[in-house]
């Protein structure tokens, strides 16, 4: 398969699963697993960059993540704040800019104050825009974004009638961005698991076998070339598709 693909994908998401099962197969402790997984986001912010990826989105925390044993959350809370300190210098002089999306208020004060100064730092960047989502969900996603809109139409701001789906869609967290092209899944599921439900309504999805902490820039360039391969028809058909190419 061609490590060059010639149509890249704009924006790519993905969700990082296996970590406990990578440790599991060794014996060791799912922290460990999660500790192995930052090898693998590291390479994947690397070929995202290299590849001419402009904006990355990793499901790094779900709302639903929070039901884990609390010493679990709590190290994968560490590891967070371990990875802010680690890897931010390196992530600014590759011209990387870095945001957070999700509840962040759950989090602890210096978690919290970790990404600001992160996001602060990398705000001016002009490379790589890498969105990590932390206690996030996209159905929390969607309720907060009718809850400002309901308040939008309360204040007379807005009316009922002015919701359409480019309104809509501006309320969302990710409303800035282009919806992604491509979604990576490793660990073998095939589910959205609340991801960004809205965003993700036209994306290509990949599902690799591979768990997160073996995935690697050749697995991301496996995605990429079956990406490049897909004729993306947005509800048209192929004809239709390929005499606007023409
Ligand atoms: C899912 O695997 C993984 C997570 C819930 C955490 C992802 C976190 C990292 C990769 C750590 C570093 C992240 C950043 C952004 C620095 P799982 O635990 O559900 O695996 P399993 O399905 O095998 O149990």
């Amino acid at each position: 398969m061609s490590s060059e693909p010639t149509n890249v994908p704009t924006h790519v998401a993905v969700i990082m699963d296996g970590n406990g099962r990578w440790a599991r197969a060794r014996g060791k402790a799912r922290h460990a697993g999660h500790r192995a997984g930052v090898k693998s986001v590291r390479a994947t912010v690397e070929a995202a960059a290299e590849r001419g990826v402009s904006y990355l989105t990793l499901f790094a925390f779900s709302s639903e993540n929070w039901k884990r044993p609390e010493e679990e959350v709590s190290s994968l809370m560490g590891l967070f704040v371990e990875a802010l300190r680690r890897e931010v210098a390196e992530l600014h002089r590759n011209n990387v800019r870095l945001r957070f999306v999700g509840a962040l208020e759950q989090l602890g004060g210096g978690l919290q104050q970790k990404m600001a100064e992160a996001q602060q730092k990398t705000a001016g960047n002009t490379g790589l825009f890498l969105n990590v989502a932390v206690a996030f969900g996209g159905r929390w996603d969607i309720v907060e974004a009718a809850q400002s809109l309901a308040r939008r139409a309360v204040a007379g701001e807005i009316s009922a009638a002015d919701i359409d789906e480019e309104v809509f869609a501006g309320a969302l967290r990710l409303a800035d961005i282009p919806d992604p092209d491509l979604l990576i899944r490793t660990g073998g599921e095939r589910r959205i698991s609340n991801f960004l439900l809205w965003n993700l309504a036209y994306a290509e999805l990949w599902f690799s076998e591979v768990l997160w902490p073996d995935f690697d820039k050749s697995d991301f360039d496996m995605a990429l070339a079956y990406y490049a391969g897909k004729q993306r028809r947005f509800g048209h058909t192929g004809d239709q598709v390929e005499a606007v190419k023409c």
